[in-house]
């Protein structure tokens, strides 16, 4: 499976945050909004991962990220130079996507909370897989509608009237048709290919299934100022109250195996003295006694 985390966009809806600074770049308590993205990838499994930003920004997701060799990962960078929409990203990336299927996830969702995220990628052979999740204002997302099976009949995209609250978050993984799919997109009144479209594309085909998130996971878009600031806020609160941090790339590559304790020592020499390091050394300790 392949990764690909859309960190686009002008990210208006922050002005002026990100007059100067990528949305996807910005500060969630004490980690750049990006690692949680990347680190539900991790999460499932995924690797070889392509990051799509625009011209100006990709430097900066390159400085930080790097080929992503540290984390045991192989990071490839793409440019979308107008924001032409999420499915769009699919076209960008057809030859990075190949034969494989592909997990897409927008780079300003953050989710926390036992998703069995490596079972569920393991088990995913064909179709289109969407992460719902309920909530109090529906109209703001795609939503789905549901039978009492809990079968999909229908997607919307911010909807007046929703008829459910389940939303759609930005959390994807598609078989190889999703090329060829997004290229038989016609683009929406507000120019851009939909990813709530190209959902619908596989509906229409009965190959859309949906994995509904119930209590104990936390999905936030920190896509607004507000939002952005609760992210924070709950990364803070559940991190002075639990041990361990939410997000943190080099604790996943560890523990999911991507590298071993040398690479992580590695990682370790290379970071400043700080509280994230002192996390990480934690870490590298507990680890060595669970082997
Ligand atoms: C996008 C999608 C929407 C989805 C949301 C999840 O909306 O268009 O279907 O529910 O991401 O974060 P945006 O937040 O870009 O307006």
């Amino acid at each position: 499976m392949k990764g690909i985390i859309l960190a686009g966009g002008r990210g208006t809806r922050l002005y002026p945050l990100t007059n100067i600074v990528s949305k996807q770049l910005l500060t969630v308590y004490e980690k750049p909004l990006i690692y949680y993205s990347l680190s539900t990838l991790m999460l499932g499994g995924v690797r070889d991962i392509a990051l799509i930003s625009t011209p100006e920004d990709i430097p900066r997701y390159k400085e930080l990220l790097g080929n992503g060799r540290k984390w045991g990962l192989k990071l490839t960078y793409f440019v979308q130079d107008k924001p032409r929409g999420i499915a769009e990203a699919f076209i960008i990336c057809k030859d990075f996507i190949g034969n494989s299927t592909v997990s897409m996830i927008l780079g300003d969702n953050i989710f926390y909370g036992n998703m069995r995220l490596k079972e569920v990628y393991a088990n995913f052979e064909e179709g289109a897989l969407v992460f719902t999740y309920p909530v109090k204002n529906p109209e703001r997302y795609g939503v789905v509608e549901l039978e009492k099976n809990g079968k999909v009949i229908g997607i919307e995209e911010k909807p007046d009237n929703p008829k459910s609250k389940y939303a759609v978050t930005g959390l994807y993984i598609y078989d190889n048709k999703v090329v060829e799919y997004a290229k038989n997109l016609i683009p929406s009144d507000r120019g851009e290919l939909e990813i709530t479209d190209l959902n619908r594309y596989y509906l229409k085909r009965g190959e859309l299934e949906v994995n509904l998130l119930g209590r104990g996971i936390a999905w936030i878009d920190a896509g607004t100022a507000s939002s952005l600031h609760e992210a924070g806020s709950f990364v803070k609160s559940v991190e002075k109250r639990q041990f361990y941090k939410i997000g943190c790339p080099e604790e996943i590559a560890l523990r999911m195996g991507f590298i071993d304790t040398n690479g992580f020592s590695k990682l370790l020499e290379e970071i400043p003295n700080c509280d994230y390091r002192d996390y990480l050394l934690e870490i590298y300790n507990e680890f060595n006694q669970e082997v």
